[in-house]
């Protein structure tokens, strides 16, 4: 993942959580009296709903906002606003989205098959109840967009985005102009998804394809899951994360396929309670935690589960990064990596406490970034290069409590026998162990970018 991520996602964070606040307090951006605002003639039909819900409810002039008590009870279905196959949907969206989110009772808004294309938009809450999206056709960004946001979900409790379809974000040309590793003042580049400040929500059976920068972004959430996703884009895509987490809790992504041009998963700072479970990897960089320490301000990284996931063919399997010379403390902690195949994978279990890119950073200086309670249990598989295990750990802050358990690595390769090197750390080890535990000195040197 690119190395500003950090610094902007921080100012992401505190520009919207400022803006959160104010929306909370102020009441203003609260979609209150959209609903009988007297909503476009166009409204959606209650189909649908339950008797019993739509008779009760007593329908607004739009028919649908008010209808149906039931869970699913209204649907805003974007055809009724004047969506239609290969034609720009982005305004039939925000309109069914600000009455969808008006309704005082849980609703559906449904995309239906069909290929669409849509621009820039904000699914924005806070709303009154429970929303699903259904997401069913194939939407397509303009391949030329700029700006950070192509879809971007914000301050929504109790959503759900589901049923099928494709956020096809169509960016080769995006990357064949991605300058961003030499320029640090290139353009801005939409992500495929944002969520941003959402609670209580569920993403499954959705496609990411081809996203321009990274694919979905988590920031400021509580309470997500992610669910039979796919992501997928080409090894050679740039900077397209697959799942990026940051100051959120409880993030679970679950039966997931991820196959994409950089980390498949990554954590920023801030991100608790993350579960993933049953996610295979592959083509990207790996499931990493960082890279930390390069700002100041960052919050802890604590309670990372992987578990049963496969990585094929990935430049890192699992890896935890942070820079030297760090500008101020900080910790991850608790993360703990369990029944995970490698096929092939390039340096499978990798700490690197000297990540540095670039040669941006002063190396001789230790990160001042604690990691502590890591294990790697059930650990199996090949490993594409000699340097399978790899735990370069921080001269100032020494990992404390990491464990290897049950570690079942081959390489066939022409670089040599296969190594396990430590620096700085003393792991717990039991259980079969290939290679050895610690057995190769660790050479100081930036492991790999
Ligand atoms: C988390 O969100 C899901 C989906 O909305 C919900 O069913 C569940 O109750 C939430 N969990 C908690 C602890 O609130
Ligand atoms: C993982 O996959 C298995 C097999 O499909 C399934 O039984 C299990 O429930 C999945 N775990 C989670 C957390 O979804
Ligand atoms: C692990 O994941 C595989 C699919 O990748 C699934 O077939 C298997 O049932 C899962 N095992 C468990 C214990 O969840």
């Amino acid at each position: 993942m690119s190395m500003k991520l950090n610094m902007v996602t921080t100012l992401a964070f505190i520009l919207l959580y400022v803006s959160f606040v104010r929306s909370q307090s102020g009441g203003a951006a609260t979609p209150a009296g959209a609903a009988s605002a007297g909503a476009a003639p166009a409204g959606a039909t209650p189909a649908g709903a339950t008797p019993a819900g739509a008779a009760a409810a007593g329908a607004t002039p739009a028919g649908a906002a008010a209808a149906g008590a039931t869970p699913g009870g209204a649907i805003f279905d974007v055809t009724k606003y004047g969506a239609k196959p290969n034609a720009d949907i982005t305004q039939a969206l925000a309109d069914a989205w600000k009455e969808a989110c008006a309704s005082t009772s849980p609703c559906k808004i449904v995309i239906p098959t069909g290929t669409y294309k849509l621009g820039t938009i904000e699914l924005k809450g806070e709303c009154k109840s429970p929303i699903e999206i259904q997401v069913q056709g194939t939407l397509q960004a303009p391949p030329d967009l700029t700006g950070e946001d192509w879809v971007h979900f914000k301050y929504i409790d109790y959503l759900s985005v589901t049923s099928g379809g494709v956020f096809d974000g169509q960016g080769k040309q995006a990357w064949e102009s991605n300058d961003c590793d030499k320029n640090p003042k290139c353009a801005r580049i939409p992500m495929n998804l944002k969520f941003s400040f959402i609670k209580n929500a569920i993403v499954s059976d959705i496609t990411s394809k081809d996203s321009k920068n990274f694919h979905i972004q988590v920031l400021g959430c509580n309470n997500l899951t992610f669910q039979h996703v796919n992501v997928n884009a080409p090894e050679t895509s740039i900077n397209t994360d697959g799942i990026h987490i940051g100051r959120s809790l409880g993030i679970n992504i679950l039966n997931t396929n991820i196959g994409t041009g950089d980390d498949c998963i990554s954590l920023g700072d801030g991100s608790k309670q993350v579960t993933i479970t049953n996610v295979t990897c592959g083509p990207g960089h790996g499931i990493s935690v960082g890279s930390l320490g390069r700002y100041n301000l960052e919050e802890p990284v604590e309670g990372l589960q992987v578990k049963n996931c496969t990585l094929t063919g990935t430049t890192n399997g699992l890896r935890i990064k942070t820079w030297p010379a760090s500008p101020a403390a900080g910790v991850a902690s608790d993360m703990h990596y369990e029944d995970v195949v490698m096929n092939n994978v390039m340096n499978p279990i990798l700490i690197d406490q000297e990540y540095c890119p670039y040669n941006q950073c002063n190396k001789q200086v230790p990160s001042k970034v604690k990691i502590s309670k890591v294990s790697f249990k059930n650990i199996r598989g090949t490993s594409g290069n000699a340097a399978a295990v790899t735990l370069v750990c921080s001269s100032s802050n020494p990992c404390d409590g990491v464990e290897l358990a049950d570690i079942d690595l081959t390489y066939s390769g022409s670089e040599g026998p296969i190594t396990s090197r430590c620096a700085n750390v003393k792991p717990t080890v039991s259980g079969k162990q290939n290679p050895p535990a610690c057995t190769s000195p660790a050479t100081p040197k930036s492991l790999s970018a």
